[in-house]
């Protein structure tokens, strides 16, 4: 009897500090993706020469950041700028700025294939983008808010949403480029 296949398993969700089985708030959805991230980076370096694989993980990437930066963008930032008044505009002011140059990278990397010249490059230098907002957030943005007045249930379930609906469309986007590619792959070997 065939092995049904381990892709049908459902992801089950994070469970969140209290253990039951509720959303998570809006820190502590922030710092799963920072996990998420960080560990597809962890898989681009493991990938070593397997290009197709390197694509595909840098898809991932691309996705995932895009898709942080936004709800960020969107929701997280100005709700944080209300709750920490004076307290927080530059702290918020600069990660507005570093998620501007991360997003001209990963614009850079939509576009890229693996044997592209600077492919491997661009890809630590995003790499290193993340890496210490990521920090200054969690070490220094998320304990200000935590103190703050802020309904981080509320926002959380706010940012999930959006979040599901900024996913849904870059998986969309990314099939329809496959389907580009394969059409110009068909036409290039009809060409001969
Ligand atoms: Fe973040």
């Amino acid at each position: 009897m065939a092995r049904e296949s381990t892709k049908q398993e459902k992801k089950t969700p994070p469970a969140n500090k209290a253990g039951a089985n509720t959303a998570p708030d809006a820190i502590q959805l922030l710092t799963a993706d920072h996990r998420t991230v960080e560990a597809l980076f962890k898989k681009f370096e493991d990938a070593k020469d397997d290009d197709e694989r390197k694509s595909d993980i840098v898809i991932d990437i691309c996705d995932a950041l895009s898709v942080h930066a936004e709800i960020e963008e969107e929701i997280f930032y100005p709700a944080a700028r209300e709750a920490l008044k004076e307290d927080g505009q530059d702290m918020l002011d600069e990660a507005e700025v570093e998620h501007a140059s991360l997003k001209s990278l990963v614009e850079q990397l939509e576009d890229a294939e693996p044997d592209d010249e600077l492919y491997d490059a661009k890809v630590k230098v995003l790499c290193e983008y993340v890496t210490p907002p990521v920090k200054e957030e969690e070490g220094e943005m998320f304990p200000k808010i935590k103190k703050s007045k802020l309904d981080l249930t509320e926002l959380g379930g706010e940012m999930a949403k959006r979040k599901s609906e900024l996913m849904a469309a870059a998986e969309d986007d990314d099939g329809e480029d496959d389907e580009e590619e394969d059409t110009e792959e068909a036409e290039e070997e009809v060409a001969g």
